[in-house]
């Protein structure tokens, strides 16, 4: 865009310099200036010519200014990018809702893309009436709308011998949060004449792991979703394009992606993924197995590692997020402490039932500094626990099912750390 005739030649830098040095901070952290200011008294380019036309863009991505917000890895842990995993950056984000381009990614053989046409759907074992369902086939029975978290397992899997990665995305974001647009698992199998002997389900992806899981009966007729779409569009490659199973406040894992087969069987196949995988050996050598439910959990986003304070003392909004695979968030604390005192945090709205809560700590920031810790609760009354009191239970092999208390050290500068207080 050209520069504009009305412009004083002034550098804008210089100006910018001086009117940042002469502002004056006042109250609820506005800046009374002194001197003119001028991106309000001089014309800026974006305002002395045309914007985009409406053809620019046919599917938006962020402005570039942005672009900071994306996925991460962990290099030392995705050695091998094919099968691996990235970091939704939770840090950056705020409501709940995680927008499908920067939603965390799991996969144990790549994401593959799998054309609607080619989809293929297959219901068999102890039913009455194997069947064969394509993409359209799925769209013409009754559909829910429903958000639901999705969190691996292994999410807070490396912070399990003490602290070590920096960064909210790094420590909790193996979690996303969408709308689900699908069809009950319930419908599917009625369909096919499920006619209640069977008590599990075998489910299986069209990826070369497959990834395949058991689910008991109970939950597959509950509240499991064979779904669509996400946020109102369709699955991205990466989340299981064109079908996914959602499988509400369970681990991550059993969310089948490109989800082809469902089996209708008598007793749990003991596949990979449930055993030498996904069970958690304790101190004293024996395991925990089905372990599906995601215990309750949160996590202060902002300030944070990757979000530091960027101003001084006085108002601070304290951030994060709570979850629970068991039903809603009631309540969540904070503590700027370490846990030795404990404030309750405004929920922005009520908890849902297995999807995330956010909580908002509206403050004063004395700019010392803080030890910053939440601690969520739920509607059965589960209170999330210490890692203290975790590794009490479950010793230090595991890797999944971390749902201890984070810390984030404040630092006077704004800057902060993962630690652990004792
Ligand atoms: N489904 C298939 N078919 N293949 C996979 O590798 N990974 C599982 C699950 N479903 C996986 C899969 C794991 S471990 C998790 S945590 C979730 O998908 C991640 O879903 P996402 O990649 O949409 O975040
Ligand atoms: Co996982």
């Amino acid at each position: 865009m050209s520069e504009s005739q009305f412009r004083k030649p002034t550098s804008r830098r210089a100006f910018l310099g001086g009117s940042a040095a002469a502002a004056v901070a006042v109250g609820a952290g506005a800046a009374r200036a002194a001197g003119p200011d001028p991106l309000i008294t001089e014309v800026q380019d974006w305002a002395a010519g045309l914007g985009e036309g409406v053809d620019a863009t046919p599917y938006g991505l962020p402005i570039r200014f942005e672009d900071d917000v994306i996925r991460r890895n962990v290099e030392w842990l995705t050695a091998d990018t094919i099968s691996s995993i990235n970091f939704t950056p939770i840090h950056a984000l705020d409501g709940t809702i995680t927008p499908q381009g920067c939603a965390f990614e799991r996969h144990h053989s790549g994401a593959i893309e799998l054309r609607k046409e080619d989809y293929r759907l297959m219901i068999n074992g102890m039913v009455e009436t194997p069947l064969i369902f394509t993409y359209e086939d799925l769209t013409r029975f009754p559909r829910e709308n429903h958000v639901y978290f999705c969190e691996c397992a292994a999410n807070s899997g490396m912070e399990w011998a003490g602290a070590q990665l920096n960064g909210a995305q790094f420590t909790h974001g193996m979690i996303h949060n969408m709308e689900y647009t699908g069809v009950p698992l319930r419908t599917i199998l009625e369909e096919a004449g499920y006619n209640g002997e069977g008590k599990w389900v075998y489910v299986e992806g069209a990826d070369a792991s497959s990834n395949g899981r058991s689910i008991p009966m109970e939950k597959a007729l509950d509240d499991v979703l064979v779904a669509f779409k996400a946020n109102g569009e369709a699955l991205r490659k990466e989340h299981g394009y064109p079908v996914r199973l959602v499988v509400p406040g369970w681990e991550g894992n059993l969310w089948i992606k490109w989800l082809r087969r469902v089996e209708v069987t008598d007793a749990p196949v003991e596949s990979r993924e449930e055993t030498s995988k996904y069970t958690d050996t304790l101190a004293d050598g024996t395991s925990r197995k089905w372990t599906w439910e995601m215990d309750a959990k949160s996590v202060v986003t902002s300030p944070s590692p990757q979000s530091p304070i960027p101003h001084g003392p006085g108002p601070l909004v304290i951030t994060g997020l709570a979850w629970s695979g068991r039903g809603a968030i009631t309540r969540v604390d904070v503590s700027k402490d370490g846990g030795r005192t404990w404030e309750t945090a405004r929920l922005a709205r009520a908890g849902e039932a297995r999807a995330l809560t956010r909580f908002y700590l509206d403050t004063e920031w004395d700019g010392s500094e803080m030890l910053l810790q939440s601690r969520a609760m739920d509607e059965t009354g589960y209170v999330q626990p210490s890692k203290a009191a975790l590794r009490e239970v479950r010793g230090e092999n595991s890797i999944y099912h971390n749902n201890g208390i984070q810390t984030w050290w404040v630092r006077e500068s704004g800057e902060a750390e993962n630690v652990e207080v004792s």
